[in-house]
């Protein structure tokens, strides 16, 4: 893909770095915000950082003459298109994707409903229902989801933050009693063992699209998990991941089939899971995945020869999306 270094025209831009919020990714999204933020000023760009705390009031005031909004930030009120819709209304042009796009891809529920509509392989779901006894419950979804084992997961939570797998029905009955208001609405889904693998895709202003180097995450048990996300357990990453050529072009594919048929913008990550026999799985979609230099996003473009600062640059063009014409 063709990036080219920012143009005299933006170098100097007032831009708005909005990162935090108050989501439980919020640590993880001040990371995204600081490296970004250091990485626009070393580029030119006149960068200054705002953390979406609580209310939207600091955001309003601290906007300033900002020509762009960079959204390094992710999970409720900010990834879910609440923020989109904010400055959307405030004419402030902003990075990523819409509002329809980002509410839609923040509820893996629906998120998966549209693309399954378009040809991408989901795993079997539903909504747990939280009114229910955990021990009817417990049957009831795994009924539905033809056996066990079967994964627990918030509908609307990111960063593996409470994922689990529950192999019985009894451990299904338990987890379903100590599930934690503050996950919102849960979901139980088949669980496909196999490794988890990531998918980059970058759309350029015409919307043709280019699928970054696919990375492998392999943990002892499958499940990319909060601690192995956080490097506090075991995690071996592989850059390209070891798939067949038919699983690659398979993975491609459904990514771009799941971008487009979301109505993402500019740029999304996609997780799968990929099983033994080579079937690839599509979990979900990050509209503002990471963007920490460490970060998975940022690895597989320098792994496919964009380097941090190009990466960012394609980010940033993607505010000139013409909002008007595009949800
Ligand atoms: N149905 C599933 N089968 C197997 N592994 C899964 C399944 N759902 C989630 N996982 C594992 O849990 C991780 C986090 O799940 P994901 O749906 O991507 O949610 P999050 O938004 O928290 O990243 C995945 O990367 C994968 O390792
Ligand atoms: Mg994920």
């Amino acid at each position: 893909m063709d990036i080219t270094p920012l143009d005299a025209d933006e170098i100097g831009m007032p831009v708005a770095v909005i990162t935090g919020g108050w989501s439980r990714e919020r640590d993880r999204a001040l990371l995204s915000g600081k490296t970004v933020a250091d990485a626009l000023t070393d580029m030119g760009v006149k960068a200054h950082v705002i953390d979406l705390v609580d209310s939207g009031w600091g955001l309003v005031n601290g906007l300033g003459d900002a020509a762009k909004a960079f959204l390094a930030i992710a999970g409720r009120g900010a990834e879910d298109g609440r923020l989109q819709g904010l400055l959307e209304t405030l004419s402030v042009p902003y990075t990523g994707s819409g509002v329809l796009a980002s509410a839609i891809g923040m509820n893996k529920l629906h998120a998966k409903t549209l693309a399954s509509a378009a040809g991408v392989c989901v795993p079997r779901g539903i909504r747990i229902d939280p009114t229910a006894a955990a021990d009817d419950e417990a049957v009831r979804v795994s009924h539905l989801l033809g056996g066990l084992p079967v994964m627990i997961k918030p509908v609307s939570e990111g960063g593996s933050i409470g994922v689990q797998v529950a192999t019985t029905v009894e451990r299904l009955s338990l987890a379903l009693e100590q599930l934690d208001v503050a996950d919102g609405e849960m979901m139980a889904e088949v669980f496909h063992q196999g490794r988890s693998v990531s998918v980059g895709v970058l759309e350029d202003a015409r919307g043709a699209v280019h699928v970054l180097p696919v990375l492998e995450a392999r943990t002892p048990n499958g499940v990319y998990s909060y601690a192995a996300k956080r490097g506090t357990a075991a995690c071996d990453y592989h850059w390209p991941a070891r798939v067949s050529p038919i699983t690659l072009a398979d993975l491609e594919h459904q990514a771009v089939t799941a971008h487009r048929s979301l109505g993402c913008h500019s740029y999304s990550r996609h997780d799968f899971v990929v099983g033994d026999d080579g079937s690839a799985w599509w979990l979900e979609v990050n509209t503002l995945p990471g963007l920490s230099k460490g970060g998975n996003l940022a690895r597989m473009a320098t792994v496919g020869g964009i380097s941090y600062e190009l990466l960012l640059t394609h980010i940033l063009r993607g505010a000139d999306i013409d909002r008007r014409t595009r949800p």
